[in-house]
């Protein structure tokens, strides 16, 4: 067929003709992390179509992977084609039919999205509250559930924005007491901090690629139990996106009877990053991971004491290993300190999110950054920043 000739085409832009330019950084904000050459590598393999068996055996190893990471022997763990977020949001139109309870254990970021989620899928969402900065305990959460009485609910364990950890142990019992569900967000701490999936009673987990398993964002592993499992495939309706339907990816995930149905193009190359970065966290040992960030984030606090500078969580007992929030210095400009740590060292200082903007700093050794040399190497841009904002501070007073 003959295409007619256009008038004129519209030009690329002149810069696309040059090659692309990545410059090289230090991410040691809450996440992502850099990525190890093993898992680079990985990302680079040959391309494959989402139908071949190679990949099936490839989703197959990640299924293993997020099983021992994760701590469970759920059937259905798989990975979403997506970031953490889609986790998230399929969790939801998963598992919420409409005008159905969800309590939302809100203190900070993740709770407030998962209570918009939850709403624009027509669900009845209830919101128990704790200060930035602090979690809940049993006896916060029992006394929700006998308020609110749901069916499901959310809970974080790191939460991101403010750098506290929040206990599970104990939380699964209780909603199953009262006929709940637990969802768990495991974004900003699995890999970093002990999980038991299986052990603590979790229905539903998911989590991200980006933070301590080191690998690119693009995939989120996700897991549910039986109960989860019943909820989703007893539902009146079917959810109402069809990509992040449960019950169409767990046969493309292989685990109804063969043959897998095409369900969408999955990105290959991030599955076979993800992959890899379960393997070498495999390779490492769980509770090696764990003790590194432990003592790799012990050794940064101690650094941030000796600058003058307070974590922004004060119970220690509830505080993150993976991600650090400290109180933003009073009267300098933060913005001053981050730019001053990537411009002189091409390493990250992040901001506050949602809540927490303007009230904190944050910072996260993660995975593959999990290391002191990097503690070092951020406690001595931190400590330049902080004397170049000083300066600036006294100028504008001049
Ligand atoms: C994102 O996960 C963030 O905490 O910034």
């Amino acid at each position: 067929m003959a295409y007619r000739r256009a008038r004129s085409l519209i030009a690329p832009a002149a810069r696309i003709f040059k090659p692309i330019d990545v410059p090289n950084k230090l991410l040691t904000g809450p996440g992502p992390c850099n990525v190890p050459p093993r898992i680079l590598a990985a990302g680079a393999l040959p391309q494959l179509s989402h139908l071949h068996p190679d990949v099936w055996k490839i989703m197959d190893d990640i299924t293993e992977g997020v099983k021992y990471v994760f701590q469970t022997e759920n059937k259905w763990t798989f990975a979403m084609s997506g970031s953490g977020h889609a986790a998230m949001e399929a969790a939801c139109l998963n598992l919420v039919e409409p005008n159905e309870r969800v309590m939302i254990a809100n203190c900070g970021m993740w709770g407030k999205r998962f209570t918009t989620m939850v709403q624009r899928a027509g669900g009845d969402a209830r919101e128990i509250k704790k200060p930035l900065g602090e979690v809940f305990s049993l006896e916060d959460i029992e006394e929700g559930l006998k308020k609110h009485k749901p069916v499901l609910l959310f809970i974080t364990q790191g939460e991101s924005s403010s750098g506290a950890l929040q206990p599970l142990e104990g939380v699964g019992e209780l909603c199953h007491k009262y006929n709940c569900l637990l969802l768990v967000d495991s974004v900003a701490s699995l890999g970093g901090t002990p999980m038991f999936m299986d052990e603590w009673g979790i229905d539903i987990m998911y989590s991200g690629s980006q933070k301590c398993l080191s690998t690119p964002p693009g995939t989120a592993p996700i897991s549910l139990n039986e109960r989860a499992r019943e909820k989703v495939t007893r539902r009146k309706t079917p959810p109402i996106s069809f990509y992040f339907d449960f019950k169409e990816l767990a046969n493309f995930w292989g685990f109804d009877d063969p043959p897998r149905r095409y369900h969408h193009t999955c990105p290959t190359s991030c599955f076979y990053a993800l992959r890899e970065g379960l393997a070498m966290v495999a390779a490492e040992g769980l509770e090696a991971s764990w003790k590194r960030h432990e003592e790799v984030t012990a050794q940064f606090h101690k650094g941030l004491g000796e600058l003058g500078l307070e974590l922004f969580v004060k119970n220690k007992e509830h505080r993150l290993n993976t991600v650090t929030a400290i109180d933003l210095p009073k009267g300098l400009d933060w913005k001053v300190v981050q730019k001053y740590a990537m411009d002189t060292y091409k390493l990250e200082i992040s901001a506050g999110l949602g809540p927490s903007s303007g009230v904190v700093g944050r910072f996260g050794f993660l995975g593959y950054n999990a290391n002191l040399e990097n503690v070092r190497r951020v406690l001595r841009a931190l400590n330049e920043g902080l004397d170049v904002a000083r300066k600036e501070a006294e100028k504008s007073k001049l």
